[in-house]
């Protein structure tokens, strides 16, 4: 009898690149290498701390929604951020490290999240604005996500993107509202579009001629886009609906260019980027010791939800016993 070759299996080295190079994904079991699995860890975890630290700067208005629909819309967003930080850092736990871990990574300092959320709210329009800026900036940075290379955070990222679109919607909605509110409305509106801006601008990273990662993310398809391809759809995609909002953005430089058939536009405060990033930013320490306390608040919930488990796995270990004792006597 003569068994069938097997055929040789390509190094899995090799195999990683193969699926790399077709596009394919790369999932939890693969073989990966070292480096790409700590990117996607970095990155994955960065943008689940975003969701849940972004929590905060809207969470502030929910009790002093204008009205009633106001107030469940709002709730719905912030608890629509929450599921997104739950689906990431599930996505995170396929590369081997636990939710634990990547939450005392964040209160200790060793992760970061994005930039944007260290900045205060101070009005009801920063709702809208946030809903239609700060969102708008995270879903031009996220559909090419849907497409990273990794599938458990591809998958993540598809749900997440349909969601991302209602904030941007609602945000540009409540905006539009205001805009045809009172005169007093209005200029609540541009105050705070003049506050969140750049700030905005900022959310896709530095210029790609500094992002030293971002050149290797892009070889592994972690990233499909450059820093400054993304802000520039942002900046194009803005423009006009800022137009039909009535708002101006706060860029004596923003114009459109014929020629590169794009809108030219000011260069953001990158002292002030790196400032905030480094935890000098208005809300930074105020962001992070809210989320401890919430941790500290919510350790009881973590400790019955653990005991609960060891006593029903105790439980189906006894029934399990029972079961078995049964068997043998109905043997003999
Ligand atoms: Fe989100
Ligand atoms: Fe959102």
């Amino acid at each position: 009898m003569t068994t069938p070759q097997a055929a040789p299996q390509p190094a899995p080295a090799e195999q990683f690149e193969a699926t790399i190079a077709r596009n394919d994904r790369i999932e939890p079991r693969d073989w990966m290498p070292e480096a790409y699995r700590r990117t996607l860890v970095r990155q994955i975890a960065q943008h689940a701390h975003s969701e849940i630290i972004g929590m905060q700067p809207e969470g502030n208005w929910i009790t002093r929604a204008p009205s009633l629909r106001r107030k469940s819309i709002l709730l719905a967003k912030v608890q629509d951020e929450a599921g997104h930080g739950l689906y990431l850092y599930s996505a995170c736990e396929t590369l081997g490290v636990s939710r634990a871990e990547l939450t005392d990574m964040l209160l200790t300092g060793r992760q970061k999240y994005s930039s944007i959320f260290n900045y205060p709210t101070l009005s009801y329009a920063d709702v809208g604005t946030i809903g239609w800026l700060v969102d708008g900036a995270a879903i031009c940075n996220q559909v090419p996500l849907c497409r990273t290379s990794y599938g458990p955070y591809g998958r993540a990222m598809i749900r997440i993107c349909k969601e991302e679109s209602f904030h941007q919607r609602q945000g540009y909605e409540l905006l539009m509202t205001m805009m045809r509110g009172t005169a007093e409305q209005r200029r609540m509106v541009q105050e705070s579009v003049d506050r969140f801006w750049w700030p905005s601008l900022m959310m896709f990273g530095p210029p790609d001629a500094n992002s030293p990662n971002s050149e290797r993310s892009m070889a592994w398809g972690i990233k499909r886009n450059g820093n400054d391809e993304l802000r520039q759809r942002f900046v194009d995609m803005t423009v006009p609906q800022a137009e039909a909002l009535g708002v101006t953005l706060p860029d004596p430089d923003l114009r459109w260019n014929e020629e590169r058939g794009a809108h030219d536009f000011g260069e953001p405060d990158w002292s002030e980027l790196s400032a905030v990033i480094k935890g000098e930013g208005p809300c930074n320490a105020q962001r992070l010791a809210h989320r401890r306390r919430a941790h500290e608040d919510g350790a009881w919930v973590r400790e019955a939800a653990t005991a609960f488990a060891r006593r029903q796995a105790a439980r189906s270990g006894e029934a399990g016993r029972g079961e078995a004792g049964r068997g043998e006597g109905a043997g003999k």
